[in-house]
């Protein structure tokens, strides 16, 4: 390994041709890579008039004159809920099944495409009626049911933005994320389903709201859970009683390609979580230009389910905005994979005929772990294209996906992006690409990414480095909410020596002599459970806000099931050091960490500890605390301030 690369040790050599019928049949050609090279910028314009209906057409395509501020189809105007529904309505497709829903109790609700325009156009005018308009945001905190979907595509409708915050997050959370944004409307529910239970979400709105001033005016409830809410006269409402009261007739408006379309709150190296900023017009072309080819969609026919919830980035532009841009039928599923039993995904592919499958690595290895005797007792045969999503796919689990779930044919595409590129950006095109288990192959066409060294300049294949996108895209984030600075720094300040910005996403990748990427996971202090992005900084600063806490370090160690899981180590205050067992303090601190930011960054473990291993700059060495996590043996210990610490800290933990 030299200083400059990333090692990668990992040789794959198993390959999978598409079959010929696939291929013939494929909806993508490789005229696509062609065109693409020829003119990127052009290829993005005709994918915009293709894939895009305009309210007034754009005469320009990309102004990079102000990098890394990028405007893309600037000048033209569009109204991406009237893509998403009207359009396909007035080309004839009204009766079409938009959204299949299935709750986890078992009940079951199919939308048409005519349906679904109708709700969206309600819920717009009831929005309306709050004052929501283009300039306001709209915190949407739902469990997964349909009426979560209807208030994203109202609120944009309006040409207003919303900011969803996932209803696995607490109460602290959606409150810093309605701040931040000035959200003017909640939309939430009574509660939701998840393990054959209810879960309270107005509750949490309240708490978000309670004690100080809010920008939130109203709070819209959908009835789902049936729990009891308390409520605020005059701010809460029932979703039902305004839709109902709500005029039918909605007139879609043409907004600026650039209008903001939502904001989505993701963890980053340092500080507070970053409201990622999407704007309309290129984050709807791409989101339905991949959506199309990369899943080989064929929407007269197919049945596709992406697993997200839509709190995720993946969620976004894969359950709302690129299917139903594309007029694609989708199943959309409130609860967890294993409710009331191991099979419920499976019975739910089986049920709808699902043939498109996209899901995230951890859900596949949990599966694994259960054994393949459970999907083989349902009729999975519907199945022919299956995607992954959110870290690595390990060659195996890419292989047992394919043989169980896709019966030893199906091919599978690994997409790489982020919450900051929008859509995905690396992919195998499943009827062009010779698949490789563990790649996630070459840049969608019309996507620039080169693998740097730390110097700025591409290493080599074999050797990795780091992945930078090298030209701007049209889904890219526009921008972090509120904070033109941080944007820049974040992610345009790694190479400033280079002649053009480039984008660098933190991620390590190597390119092997055919020019396929392997991502080898995040090279700063982002975690990666389950497929989702958590902080280290943000778990430190919920335990370092707990009053037993002095200090604390939190590293990603590996874990089978999740990809990474939290591991913390934490110096108690003195004073607390004998007020409670390190197993008592361990337990306590979990829970609050659940509390502050949501189970899904509770800690697998908690080590109470004297020390942290600090270097002479007084940056916590993670990477020693990563080792003593994972059970390795603890490496260079040399550049600490005190090199004793390490002996103290695994001395203790024996
Ligand atoms: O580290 C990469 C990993 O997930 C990060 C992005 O996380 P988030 O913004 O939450 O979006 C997840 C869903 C798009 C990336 O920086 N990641 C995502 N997809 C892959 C991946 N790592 C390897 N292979 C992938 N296919």
């Amino acid at each position: 390994m030299t200083s400059n690369s990333i090692d990668s040790l990992l040789h794959e050599s198993r390959r999978f041709a598409p079959s010929d019928a696939f291929s013939a049949a494929s909806e993508a050609s490789r005229d696509l890579y062609t065109s693409a090279k020829e003119d990127r910028i052009e290829f993005w314009a005709d994918k915009a008039r293709e894939y895009v209906h305009w309210h007034k057409p754009f005469t320009e395509t990309l102004d990079w004159s102000t990098p890394p501020f990028a405007k893309w189809f600037a000048d033209g105007e569009l109204n991406v809920a009237y893509n998403c529904l009207d359009r396909h309505v007035l080309a004839g497709n009204g009766d079409r099944t938009a959204i299949h829903w299935e709750g986890e109790p078992g009940d079951s609700r199919s939308i048409t495409y005519a349906e679904l325009t109708a709700e969206v156009k309600r819920a717009a005018n009831a929005m309306a009626a709050l004052g929501v308009g283009q300039g306001d945001v709209v915190a949407i905190y739902m469990p997964l049911v349909p009426e979560a979907v209807i208030a994203m595509l109202a609120t944009v409708r309006l040409g207003a933005a919303h900011s969803v915050v996932f209803g696995g997050f607490s109460a602290e959370s959606l409150r810093s994320r309605i701040d931040d944004a000035s959200a003017k409307l909640v939309v939430t529910a009574d509660g939701g389903w998840r393990k054959g239970k209810v879960f309270p979400l107005k509750a949490a709105v309240d708490a978000a709201l309670a004690n100080g001033e809010s920008s939130v005016t109203n709070v819209l409830v959908v009835k789902r859970g049936d729990n009891d809410v308390e409520w605020t006269e005059g701010r809460d409402l029932w979703w039902h009683d305004q839709i109902e009261a709500a005029e039918p007739e909605h007139e879609a408006q043409g907004f600026p390609a650039e209008n903001p379309l939502f904001v989505l709150y993701t963890s980053g190296t340092t500080g507070k979580p970053k409201g990622i900023l999407h704007t309309s017009g290129g984050y709807l072309t791409q989101a339905a230009f991949t959506h199309k080819n990369v899943f080989d969609l064929k929407p007269e026919t197919d049945v596709y389910w992406c697993t997200a919830d839509v709190g995720w980035i993946t969620g976004h532009t894969y359950v709302t905005y690129g299917p139903l841009a594309n007029g694609a039928t989708q199943v959309l599923y409130e609860g967890t994979p294993d409710t009331p039993n191991q099979g419920r995904w499976w019975e739910i592919i089986q049920k709808f005929g699902v043939s498109i499958f996209y899901t995230a690595p951890t859900a596949i290895r949990s599966f694994m772990k259960a054994g393949r005797q459970i999907p083989e007792q349902y009729d999975l045969s519907s199945i022919r294209v299956l995607g992954s999503v959110g870290e690595p796919i390990n060659p195996e689990a890419w292989i047992w996906y394919r043989d169980v779930i896709g019966a030893g044919n199906t091919p599978i595409v690994d997409t790489w992006w982020q919450t900051e590129t929008g859509a995905i950006m690396v992919s195998a095109l499943p009827g062009l690409t010779t698949l490789k288990p563990g790649s996630a192959q070459v840049p969608i066409p019309g996507i620039k990414i080169d693998i740097l060294g730390e110097d700025g300049t591409r290493v080599d294949p074999p050797n990795g480095g780091l992945l930078v996108v090298s030209e701007p895209w049209p889904a890219m984030l526009r921008g972090i909410w509120g904070d033109p600075e941080r944007f820049k720094e974040t992610y345009w300040s790694k190479f400033p020596n280079l002649d053009a910005p480039k984008y660098f996403a933190g991620d390590g990748a190597h390119v092997d002599e055919d020019g396929d990427i392997w991502l080898l996971g995040r090279v700063d202090d982002v975690m990666n459970i389950s497929g989702h992005r958590l902080s280290t900084t943000e778990i430190e600063s919920a335990l370092v806000s707990n009053h037993i806490v002095a200090e604390a370090a939190v590293v990603g160690a590996a874990d089978e099931a999740t990809g990474q899981a939290v591991v913390a180590f934490v110096i108690l205050k003195s004073n607390q050091e004998h007020a409670q067992t390190a197993a008592e303090a361990s337990a306590l601190l979990r829970l609050h960490v659940a509390k502050e930011i949501g189970a899904i960054a509770r800690p697998r473990e908690i080590f109470i500890v004297s020390e942290l291993p600090k270097t002479r700059s007084g940056k916590i060495m993670r990477r020693l605390l990563q080792d003593v996590a994972e059970g390795r043996e603890i490496g260079d210990t040399t550049t600490l301030a005190d090199t004793t610490v390490m002996q103290i800290i695994s001395d203790k933990l024996k």
